[in-house]
């Protein structure tokens, strides 16, 4: 079978159910990831093509790999990673509210460390498919938001796109990051319920663009805010 085949981290909701979907429908055969089995296995069981489910959590390089390893095995080929998988706590360096520092250690693992260790499990295979790396970034992540640590780990992001795009220059591999502004799914604060959002198939669209170029063709960045999103949040 030559469907391309599509890897997707946080693969059972909000952006990445979103992107599942339309690639779907776009002819990609998938392989979605999370941490949660069930809530992926309900949600792979609603699509007529192929999709397998691998549940692991991005911030275990082992746990990642492996996966790499098992999309490969099953479906013998790998054209595309969306490294998408993120979290976010509230956080104030002064501490004026935000949550505990004890839980910020898990949001940076997964933000950081996730998409370092899935683009480092998934460029080797990549490279021999000629294939293409999406990362979430945010719009978070190209300007300043007071006491956000969250903002701090999509800047990271935001240079890992580029460092791993400068390191593949004669692969053929393309590497694209994707920056949404405020976008209605699970993982919104609460205060932020009735700002402009984007909705998440305004966000998968961005990311079947970049995967539908030619493949001489590398989309670099594409931000994306809904409409009257104030720039500073
Ligand atoms: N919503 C926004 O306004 C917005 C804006 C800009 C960027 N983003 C970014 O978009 C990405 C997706 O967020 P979303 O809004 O779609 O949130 P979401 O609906 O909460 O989805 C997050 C997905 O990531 C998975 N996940 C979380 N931590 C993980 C880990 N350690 N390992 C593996 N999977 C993990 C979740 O499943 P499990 O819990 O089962 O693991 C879920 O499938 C994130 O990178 C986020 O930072 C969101």
């Amino acid at each position: 079978m030559t469907d391309p085949v599509l890897l997707i981290t946080g693969g059972s909701s909000g952006l990445g159910a979103a992107t599942a979907r339309m690639a779907a429908r776009a002819g990609y055969r998938l392989v979605l990831t999370a941490r949660h089995a069930d809530r992926l296995t309900a949600f792979a069981g609603s699509f007529d093509t192929p999709v397998l489910t691998l549940p692991c959590d991005v911030g275990d390089w082992q746990q990642i790999s492996g996966v790499v390893e098992q999309a490969e095995a099953h479906f013998g080929r790998l054209d595309a990673v969306f490294a998408n998988a993120g979290s976010s706590v509230g956080t104030s360096f002064l501490g004026r509210g935000g949550d505990d520092p004890e839980l910020w250690r898990d949001m940076v693992v997964t933000n950081v460390c996730g998409p370092a260790y899935t683009a480092r499990a998934a460029l080797p295979v990549l490279t021999r498919f000629q294939g293409h790396l999406v990362l979430t970034g945010s719009a978070s992540g190209r300007g300043v938001r007071p006491g956000s640590l969250y903002s701090a780990t999509k800047w990271a992001v935001s240079g890992m796109a580029q460092a791993i795009r400068a390191e593949c220059v004669g692969t053929g591999v393309r590497v694209t990051i994707i920056q949404p502004g405020l976008t209605d799914t699970d993982a919104i604060p609460s205060d932020r319920r009735d700002d402009p959002k984007l909705a998440p198939d305004d966000v998968a669209r961005a990311v079947l663009y970049a995967l539908a170029q030619p493949s001489t063709v590398d989309v670099n960045e594409i931000v994306i805010r809904p409409v009257g999103q104030d720039p500073y949040k």
